[in-house]
């Protein structure tokens, strides 16, 4: 399977009225408009097929669309923060999580694994660094979106392909 070809799904988490299509604003209420962004959804296809690791991979999706959530009501910067304080502290807690899961499992490529984590991280604090003082908010969490799929979830999928060896050897 080639990463290239796995995006995240995408799924509008409210209907949009239909005669404005599906990604377009809607008004709420009659009070005011705003964005009704679509939710980040990972496809099946990204599954590692470790239960735990595709629970962590799910809770940090979930708290990406947090943060998309946040994003139609006009947030504070601290607001975003803690969304991003919370998505890195979770982010730090599974890469350890998961090194010591392929660890126990034999995992041949281990040390390549470990060095993407570590280049991922310092890539995250960069666009954190960069995006936040813009206050692009929308822009932070869609490229944090694209750093996990690429670099997070698409390292992983040479685990996948070595727990499928060892489970069918
Ligand atoms: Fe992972
Ligand atoms: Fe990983």
């Amino acid at each position: 399977m080639t990463a290239a070809s796995i995006i995240f799904g995408r799924k509008p988490h409210k209907q949009a009225p239909s005669q404005y299509g599906a990604n377009s604003f809607s008004m709420v209420y009659g009070e005011r408009a705003r964005w009704e962004m679509d939710h980040f959804q990972l496809c099946e296809s990204m599954l590692i097929g470790h239960e735990q690791i595709d629970a962590e991979h799910q809770a940090l999706v979930d708290v990406l669309n947090h943060g998309l959530d946040l994003l139609a009501t006009s947030p504070q910067v601290e607001a975003v923060r803690d969304v991003l304080d919370e998505f890195r502290t979770k982010l730090s807690e599974h890469i350890a999580n998961e090194e010591v899961i392929m660890t126990r499992h034999g995992f041949t490529e281990l040390e390549g694994e470990k060095a993407e984590h570590h280049n991922a991280l310092a890539c995250l604090d960069d666009l954190i660094e960069r995006h936040l003082d813009e206050h692009d908010f929308e822009t932070l969490i869609r490229d944090i979106a694209g750093l996990m799929l690429g670099l997070f979830i698409k390292s992983d999928m040479s685990f996948k392909v070595y727990l499928e060896k060892i489970r069918d050897g």
